[in-house]
């Protein structure tokens, strides 16, 4: 029988309600890991969810480090905190997975691989919303030749920020975070598993609001001071020779452009909200009346947050590489601080690193149709 990873969570604030509801719903997910421990520096933040989710074990992050009995820890703090919390984890000799950014500089994520490398662990880090069904659908249909040979992508991430639906929302405006590092992964994460490395980076940048007002309840009315910019519209330039422009913004009321847009030489595809696991996958192509969905005929068709945990059980099981692994997020961190840094030389840069495209995950068997 295979072995089920015991797996804590040191980090229990909004996101680790989708970690362990899911862990606890997803089937295929309960075959490969549960949740034993639930850690905060906050420890009624951990109570309460070790309550809300029936987990036996709470308390301070040293309940999870010092458990020889615990394979992985998912590391949900905040940015700021992950670069120690992952090395802290590896160090008490424990794979680890970590939500985005894996580290907020380059030299963070060196240290966090150094240290897995030294201590024979693996390290995954979010998000995995590329391997959910309509991403990976797009991916065959890419593959497939279903729009042709990929010309150029548009990609839009149009939010208002976190200060009209939570309180403590502090972190997403100070160094660390912001629409780049706290969203741009989504994105980049699913554009390199669409058309590889991105090769060079061009940006503007702006810092729309110096202060920024929480709407919500108990902190309605107090001021944020802003560190980081808020807009920023980037191109870019990927190794297969794919160019595409970014929007990411945390200023921006509402949009009507799709969030991805692929556009081939003999056709269109539109993708969901890379932030989401669902969504329909719209291709139109030369002589088409219409936009038609395709149906997503892929392995993770259902599954949410999460799948990047059990993708990295899998591989190190099967001794593979893993899909959301720390060369990825390191590529996708250096692109962001790429574009930082080619705004602010107002010039064009080289992204200095590269990463292998991650591959499918989609069944062999898997046909694409149209639905
Ligand atoms: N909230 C979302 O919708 C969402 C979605 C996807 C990803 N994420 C990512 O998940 C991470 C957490 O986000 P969140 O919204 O849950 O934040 P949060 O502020 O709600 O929770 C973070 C928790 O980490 C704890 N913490 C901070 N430093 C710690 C440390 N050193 N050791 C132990 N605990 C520590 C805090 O006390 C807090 O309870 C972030 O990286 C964020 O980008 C959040």
């Amino acid at each position: 029988m295979r072995k089920v990873y015991n797996v804590g969570i040191i980090g229990s604030g909004d996101i680790s309600a989708q970690y362990l509801r899911n862990a606890k719903e997803v089937g295929a997910f309960r075959d490969y890991y549960k949740i034993v421990a639930v850690a905060d520096l906050v420890v009624e933040k951990a109570k309460a969810r070790a309550e809300e989710f029936g987990v036996p074990k709470y308390g301070l992050p040293e309940i999870v480090y010092d458990d020889s009995g615990i394979d992985l820890i998912i590391n949900l703090t905040v940015p700021n905190a992950h670069e120690e919390v992952n090395i802290k984890a590896l160090e008490s000799g424990k794979h680890v997975y970590s939500e985005k950014p894996l580290a907020t500089s380059r030299e963070g994520i060196k240290r966090i691989m150094e240290t897995a490398k030294r201590c024979g662990k693996r390290v995954g880090c979010a998000p995995d919303t590329f391997m959910s069904a309509p991403m990976q659908t797009a991916k065959k249909a890419l593959e497939e030749d279903w729009i042709g040979k990929p010309i150029g992508v548009n990609a839009l991430c149009p939010m208002r920020g976190n200060e009209f639906w939570r309180a403590d929302c502090d972190f997403f405006y100070k160094k660390g975070a912001g629409p780049m590092l706290d969203m741009a992964p989504y994105y980049l994460n699913v554009m390199v598993s669409l058309f590889g490395a991105v090769e060079n980076v061009y940006s503007m940048q702006k810092k729309t609001f110096e202060q920024r007002t929480i709407k919500v309840a108990p902190r309605r009315g107090e001021k944020i001071d802003v560190e980081i910019p808020t807009h920023v519209c980037s191109t870019l330039g990927f190794k297969n020779g794919v160019i595409g422009t970014f929007t990411n913004s945390f200023d921006i009321f509402g949009a009507t452009a799709p969030k991805i847009e692929v556009y081939g030489e003999k056709g269109t595809m539109v993708l969901p909200d890379p932030n989401c696991f669902d969504g329909p996958v719209m291709i139109r192509r030369y002589r088409d009346k219409e936009w038609r969905p395709m149906i997503q005929f892929v392995e993770y068709e259902g599954f949410g947050r999460g799948i990047g945990v059990m993708d990295m059980i899998k591989a190190i099981e099967q001794d593979k590489a893993h899909k959301a692994s720390a060369e990825l997020a390191y590529h996708v961190t250096d692109v962001i601080l790429t574009m930082d840094e080619a705004a602010q030389a107002k010039q064009e840069l080289k992204v200095a690193s590269t990463v292998a495209q991650p591959e499918g995950c989609y069944m062999d068997q898997d046909p694409i149709f149209w639905a």
